[in-house]
C-alpha cells in the first residue's frame, strides 16, 4: 500500500502541477510568496505593535528575529515543500517514510492548517475594515477632517456589527472565489502588478510624511533603541510577529515551495521575500509615525492606529481622496493575496483527506471560517466586555478577537516554526538538505547550525520564559 502510494506520488505530483501549474519562473514564486507575506501584518499590525511596545528596541528585536530565526526557518519550510512535492501533510509524510522517521510528524502540518484557519477568521474582519475605508476615502469623507472626526469614523465602524459583517462577508467571498478556481495565473499576474504598485504608493506616503516636520522624530522612535521600554512580553510579540509577517509556521511556504522548480535557489528567493516584506513594514512605519507625532496622536493606540493616522494625512494632502482610495485598494489587495494563502492549506487538506472537490472544500472551509469570524466581529462591540479567559491574569480583559490573535501569533506560529526547525534540522537527512539548498559549504553549515541549535533554542527560551514569567 505504502509503496504503491509513493510510486504513484510522482505521477500524481505531475498531474497536480499540470492542473495548478508550476510557478512559471523564480520571479513568480517570489511574487506569490511575497503576496502571502506582505499583508495586513506589515501595514496594519507592525506599526501598531511597534507603537504599543515603545519603538526602537522592539524594532531591533523584530529585525533580529527576522534575520536569525525567520529567514532560516523560511528556507527550511520551502525546502520541505519542494522535497516532498505535495500538499504539506503529504510532503511531510513522504519525507518521514523516506528518511525512516516517525510518521507522527505529519501532525505538525495539521497544527499549521488549524493556525491558518483561525488567523483567517479575524484577518478577514480587518480586511473588511480596509474595504470599508475604500468607500470612505473615495466619497471624500476624509477631506479636511480633524483627528477626532477621523477617529469617530473608525469608532462608528467598529460599533456597527452590521457593517462589519457585510465587509467581512465580501472579503471572505473574494478569497473563496480565487481559491475555488485554484491559484492560477490570476493571482500570479495580479501580484506582479499590485505588489510594486503598493511599494511605490508607500514611498509616496513616506515622501508626504517627510513634509510634516516630524520625520526625524519618527526615525528616532523607530530606530533608536531604548531598552528600558522593552518587556519580555515584547520579545515574544516580536518573535511571533516575525513568523506572522513572513507567513511561517502555517505550512504555507511548504505548499508554495512544492511548486518551485528544482533549479531555483531557495536561499536567494527566501532572502528576497524577507527583504521585501521587511521593507514594506519599515516603510509603513516611516509613513505613519510622522503623522502620529504631527497630530499629537498616541503611538500605542492599538489596532486602530493606521485607520486613524493615514486618513488624517489623506484628508489634508492635495488629491488626498484619490491617494487615499488608491492606498486602501492596494491594502485590500495585499490582504487578499494573504487571505488566499491562508485558506489554501485547509482546502487542499479537505480535498486530499475527504475527497471533496475543490468547490465543495472551498465552500466548507470558507463558510466555517466566516462563521468563526462573527465571534471576532461581536467582540468589537456587543461582546466587548466579554473576556472568556479573564480569570487568568495574563488574559485579563482580552476579548475573543484579542485571544485569537494572541493564541495564533504568539503560540501556534512559534510552535509551528519550532517544529519545522527541528524536523528539517534533526530528522531529515543532511544530504537531502544539501542537495535542495545547493549552497556553498560555508553558507550551508552556517544555516544548518542556526537551524539546529540557535533557532529552536531561541524560540523555546522566549516561549517558556513567557509562560512562567
Ligand atoms: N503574512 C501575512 C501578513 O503579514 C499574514 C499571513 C500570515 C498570511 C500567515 C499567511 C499566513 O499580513
Amino acid at each position: 500500500m505504502n509503496t504503491s502510494s509513493s510510486a504513484n506520488a510522482k505521477g500524481a505530483n505531475n498531474q497536480d502541477s499540470a492542473k495548478r501549474g508550476m510557478w512559471s519562473s523564480r520571479l513568480a514564486f517570489i511574487l506569490a510568496a511575497t503576496g502571502s507575506a506582505v499583508g495586513l501584518g506589515n501595514i496594519w499590525k507592525f506599526p501598531y505593535i511597534t507603537g504599543e511596545n515603545g519603538g526602537g528596541a522592539f524594532v531591533l528585536v523584530y529585525l533580529l528575529c527576522i534575520a536569525a530565526v525567520g529567514l532560516p526557518i523560511m528556507m527550511a519550510e520551502v525546502l520541505i515543500g519542494r522535497r516532498g512535492g505535495h500538499s504539506p501533510v503529504k510532503s511531510v509524510r513522504l519525507i518521514t517514510e523516506h528518511d525512516r522517521a516517525n510518521p507522527a510528524w505529519r501532525w505538525m502540518a495539521a497544527v499549521a492548517v488549524l493556525a491558518a484557519f483561525l488567523i483567517l477568521s479575524f484577518y478577514s474582519v480587518i480586511g473588511g475594515w480596509a474595504m470599508s475605508y475604500v468607500g470612505t476615502a473615495a466619497t471624500g469623507q476624509l477631506a479636511g477632517q480633524s483627528a477626532d472626526q477621523i477617529g469617530a469614523i473608525f469608532t462608528d465602524l467598529l460599533g456597527s456589527p452590521v457593517s462589519l459583517l457585510l465587509w467581512h462577508t465580501v472579503f471572505m467571498a473574494l478569497v473563496m472565489l480565487v481559491v475555488a478556481k485554484g491559484v492560477r495565473f490570476g493571482i500570479e499576474r495580479a501580484v506582479t502588478i499590485l505588489m510594486p504598485a503598493l511599494f511605490v504608493l508607500l514611498l509616496l506616503l513616506v515622501g508626504y510624511a517627510m513634509t510634516t516636520g516630524f520625520f526625524g522624530q519618527a526615525v528616532a522612535f523607530l530606530f533608536q533603541p531604548d531598552f528600558s521600554k522593552l518587556t519580555t512580553a515584547g520579545v515574544l510579540i516580536a518573535l511571533g510577529h516575525a513568523f506572522f509577517t513572513l507567513s511561517l509556521g502555517m505550512a504555507i511556504m511548504m505548499a508554495y515551495g512544492s511548486y518551485l522548480p528544482k533549479n531555483v535557489s531557495i536561499a536567494k528567493t527566501s532572502i528576497a521575500v524577507s527583504v521585501m516584506d521587511t521593507g514594506v513594514a519599515l516603510l509603513a512605519g516611516l509613513a505613519i509615525f510622522p503623522i502620529v507625532f504631527a497630530n499629537g496622536l498616541e503611538p500605542g493606540a492599538g489596532p486602530g492606529l493606521i485607520f486613524q493616522t493615514l486618513p488624517l494625512a489623506f484628508g489634508q494632502m492635495p488629491m488626498g481622496s484619490l491617494f487615499g482610495t488608491l492606498f486602501f485598494v492596494l491594502l485590500v489587495f495585499a490582504a487578499w493575496t494573504s487571505g488566499i494563502s491562508l485558506l489554501e492549506p485547509l482546502v487542499e487538506w479537505l480535498e486530499e483527506r475527504k475527497g471533496m472537490n475543490r468547490m465543495v472544500s472551498t465552500l466548507s472551509a470558507g463558510i466555517a471560517c466566516w462563521a468563526l469570524g462573527i465571534a471576532s466581529i461581536l467582540s468589537l462591540n456587543l461582546w466587548s466586555g466579554f473576556a472568556p479567559l479573564g480569570m487568568f491574569s495574563m488574559f485579563e480583559g482580552k476579548t475573543i478577537f484579542d485571544l485569537l490573535d494572541f493564541f495564533t501569533a504568539n503560540i501556534l506560529l512559534p510552535l509551528g516554526g519550532l517544529l519545522v526547525a527541528v524536523f528539517a534540522g534533526w530528522i531529515m537527512s543532511r544530504e537531502a538538505l544539501e542537495r535542495e539548498l545547493a549552497m556553498s559549504p560555508g553558507a550551508f553549515s552556517l544555516w544548518y547550525r542556526v537551524l539546529r541549535y540557535f533557532a529552536p533554542v531561541a524560540v523555546a527560551v522566549v516561549f517558556i520564559y513567557n509562560l512562567i514569567a
